[in-house]
């Protein structure tokens, strides 16, 4: 889908839609499949760039990764320390690559990864818990050097702050550490969740995954399994806040609601209708929505960053204002730029954005500048009159699958 996109706004969505398997989850499995001694499937993977980019580096530091029809099939041992330079620079979750390959071959050479512009994102906590587990680092510019001569050691760690991808990559060491590892302040997302199950059903002994207390009994042998990624509540965030942007009456299916239960509270609390099943909700919305008042970000369970900028395109046009604080990344709402060009009353500062609302949105020539930036801008489309021509949908294709397909099943006019 790189390239633009043309949404004809105004259609109504109606249907079921299945939610697929989650990007978030998927990157730190393909990372942990590193450690696995035998050949690890994943099932039923949407082809994400960021996958593909996964792919490459697999490949580039001699694993096997192939397609097998919806599935991934990895198979190791690495054989090379040095990550390709543009996958690891293009991608933040790239970093989860590092304390496997250090782990199996004593050294990793890879370099500060990109990622959207959201604002800073550091790796420090990364290298800090890596550091502390018996790894030297050395950084030259943007190069980044990991030896580990003597072997990672098990630790008691205190994450500064509860990151996603460092509380993985603690995990992910842990595994291969001699002896125990405490994490406190372990990040308690849902996916961290998912790599402990995959990780515990190769093998591995973590506890605590979902809490803020982590703990790995080192060293473990992890075999290679099959293993179904939990579903993408981001991408089922999306299709809710669809709904709400374009009216309409849409199950979104093969996704717990308690996975993304703030997104559609706000939903609801603005005037939506909300059907919560055990595994799949549905999403009406006939009426005008009203404006959420103050919302703030947060780690899991509260709303999660990723769903900002999705919740704001879909209240661009409600009676009464939004103002939304995003708690984790600087600059979260670059997409504040298309929404004005929309006609939307809205003015983002640095972590927060507030949404006028009340008048009706027209389409406009707009440019996605991040992933969840540019699936708003999609949102905010549907909701509008008239065409949108969103430019840079490279940076959607890194998170979803055919997103224009997607709500096309479901009645939107997306070219
Ligand atoms: C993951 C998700 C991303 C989501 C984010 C927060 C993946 C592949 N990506 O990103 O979609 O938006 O969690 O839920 O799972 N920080 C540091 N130093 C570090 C690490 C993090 O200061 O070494 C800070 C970051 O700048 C940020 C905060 O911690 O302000 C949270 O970041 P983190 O949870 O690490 O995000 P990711 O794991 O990169």
């Amino acid at each position: 889908m790189g390239g633009t996109m043309t949404v004809q706004g105004g259609c109504p969505l109606y249907g079921t839609a299945e939610v697929p398997a989650a990007k978030n989850s998927v990157l730190p499995l393909l990372a942990a499949s590193v450690l696995c001694s035998g050949p690890v499937r994943l099932e039923q993977v949407p082809r994400l760039s960021d996958v593909e980019d996964c792919l490459s580096i697999l490949r580039a530091v001699g694993c096997a990764a192939a397609w097998e029809g919806e599935d991934l099939a990895v198979s190791g041992p690495p054989s090379c320390c040095r990550m390709p330079l543009a996958e690891t620079a293009r991608m933040r979750a790239s970093v989860l690559f590092a304390a496997p390959l250090l782990a199996r071959l004593g050294r990793v050479e890879t370099a500060l990864p990109g990622g959207c512009r959201i604002g800073a994102r550091p790796v420090d906590w990364h290298l800090m818990a890596l550091e502390q587990m018996g790894a030297q680092v050395a950084q030259a510019g943007e190069r980044l050097v990991l030896t580990a001569p003597a072997g990672l050691h098990g630790t008691e760690f205190c994450l500064p702050g509860p990151s996603v991808g460092a509380t993985e990559t603690v995990m992910l060491a842990g595994c291969a550490a001699r002896g125990k590892t405490l994490l406190h302040g372990a990040a308690r997302e849902p996916e961290i969740f998912d790599l402990a199950q995959f990780l515990n059903r190769c093998g591995g002994r973590v506890q605590g995954a979902g809490t803020d207390e982590i703990t790995i009994e080192g060293p473990c042998t992890l075999r290679g399994i099959s293993y179904r990624p939990m579903p993408d509540r981001i991408c089922a965030s999306t299709l809710a806040c669809a709904v709400a942007a374009a009216r309409g009456w849409v199950t979104i299916a093969g996704c717990s609601p308690v996975l993304y239960a703030p997104v559609l509270d706000i939903l609801e609390r603005a005037g939506c209708t909300v059907v919560r099943g055990q595994d799949s909700a549905r999403v009406g919305r006939m009426g005008t929505l009203r404006g959420a008042g103050y919302l703030v970000t947060g780690g899991y369970p509260d709303l999660a960053t990723d769903a900002a900028p999705l919740v704001a395109a879909a209240l661009l046009s409600a009676e009464g204002s939004t103002l939304i604080e995003d708690r984790v990344f600087e600059a979260r709402f670059g997409c504040a730029e298309g929404f004005a060009a929309m006609g939307a009353a809205v003015k983002a500062s640095g972590r927060k954005l507030r949404v006028e609302g009340g008048g009706p949105l027209r389409g406009a020539a707009v440019t996605a500048r991040d992933l969840r930036g540019g699936a708003a801008l999609v949102v905010a489309a549907l909701g509008a009159q008239g065409k949108t021509r969103i430019a840079g949908c490279e940076y959607i294709a890194r998170g979803y699958a055919g997103l224009g397909e997607m709500l096309g099943g479901l009645g939107a006019r997306i070219e």
